[in-house]
């Protein structure tokens, strides 16, 4: 029975699976570099990261030797860009502590930066044939169905029991093909909301069909309200010379540009000031307004542009000078981006 569903499942995948470039390698390091840009990442949006990401660091050499402006610069607009400062750290530690040898097991990859019991299964499989079972969101969406579990499934003890069940299922033989294959069932034809079970390879198999619950699982706990924050940034301009800063540590966006800013935890009517001589406020006017959702914030932002001289801007931490044409050099973070393609001004090299 189980053996039925697996040879289903695989007969599918090699019939009708996608053909992406990390599927055609067991190189760790390709497919490392593809797990960590998929992670919260569709694969339409994640593909042409990866195509540049290789073809700017072809092998861990050249990516544990590139600045941290460099990562974050081809990394900008996929968000969560602490990732990419884990990939760059990791990529150091295997490239000059590890004498660029990658782990070859779930365990060991577990103890790099940035990769989870997800990303370490997914790799192990996929690069070393290690006989474990991968459990992304696809994945979990795929095994409530099957199960007709309605078990909160962000909860560990869920998790547990799917990988508890997986582990029977994934054959010793093709650990990466079957992983491979329950992901891109979850990504092809068991989607959120709307399963394709007149598609599904494995459709006599699935509990959540046969009880008619297939498409309101999985049952997922509500998020929390997300950290209200008010950002008031000020697009400076001096004929073609603008003012940015980076962003410091310890808060969302660390290490990227932006210009400089103020934040209130309320709305204000007009922001407050503290760098700018009142005589530059003349000319502040209210370009933008955008309402940005993060994980766990909504950023409300207005950008305001003011016409201003060196001199009116008061001594402020960090803060430089940049021409309008050079702004897409640095490392900008989507809100920034938004706001200058609203003002034509280009944010990619
Ligand atoms: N999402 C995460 N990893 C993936 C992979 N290897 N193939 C397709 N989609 C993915």
């Amino acid at each position: 029975m189980l053996n039925d569903f697996v040879k289903s499942l695989i007969r599918w995948y090699e019939g009708s699976a996608r053909d992406l470039p990390w599927r055609s390698t067991t190189d760790p390091y390709l497919i490392w570099l593809s797990e960590v840009l998929l992670q919260q990442t569709r694969v339409d949006q994640g593909l042409p990261y990866y195509l540049k990401f290789i073809q700017a660091f072809p092998t861990i050499q050249h990516l544990a030797s590139a600045s941290e402006e460099e990562v974050l610069k081809l990394w900008q607009g996929l968000g969560y860009y602490s990732r990419a400062r884990n990939m760059l750290q990791t990529a150091r530690y295997i490239a000059y502590k590890m004498n660029g040898i990658f782990p070859h097991n779930s365990k060991t990859w577990k103890q790099m930066k940035g990769v989870g019991d997800y990303t370490a299964a997914a790799i192990s499989s996929f690069a070393f044939g290690e006989v474990i079972p991968v459990l992304d969101g696809n994945v979990a969406r795929v095994t409530a169905r099957l199960l007709a579990c309605s078990e909160d499934i962000t909860k560990n003890t869920t998790r547990q029991l799917f990988l508890q069940f997986l582990e029977q299922l994934i054959p010793a033989a093709a650990p990466a093909v079957f992983n491979q294959a329950m992901m891109e069932l979850g990504a092809m034809v068991c989607k959120p909301g709307k399963p394709d079970c007149a598609s599904c390879p494995v459709a006599s198999h699935c509990q959540g069909r046969l009880m008619g619950m297939a498409a309101s699982l999985p049952v997922k706990a509500k998020k929390a309200k997300p950290t209200l924050r008010y950002f008031d940034y000020f697009h400076l301009v001096y004929g073609n010379r603008t003012w940015l800063i980076r962003r410091p540590s310890g808060d969302i966006w660390q290490g990227l540009h932006e210009f400089p800013m103020v934040e209130n935890t309320h709305p204000e009517p007009v922001p407050r000031i503290p760098f700018l001589q009142a005589s530059a406020l003349q000319s502040m006017a209210l370009e933008a307004e955008y309402t940005h959702r993060l994980t766990h914030q909504l950023i409300n932002a207005r950008f305001w542009k003011i016409y201003t001289t060196p001199e009116q801007i008061n001594p402020l931490s960090g803060i430089f000078e940049c021409a309008h044409n050079r702004l897409k050099e640095y490392a900008l973070h989507r809100l920034m981006v938004r706001y200058l393609e609203q003002q034509h001004i280009e944010t990619e090299t």
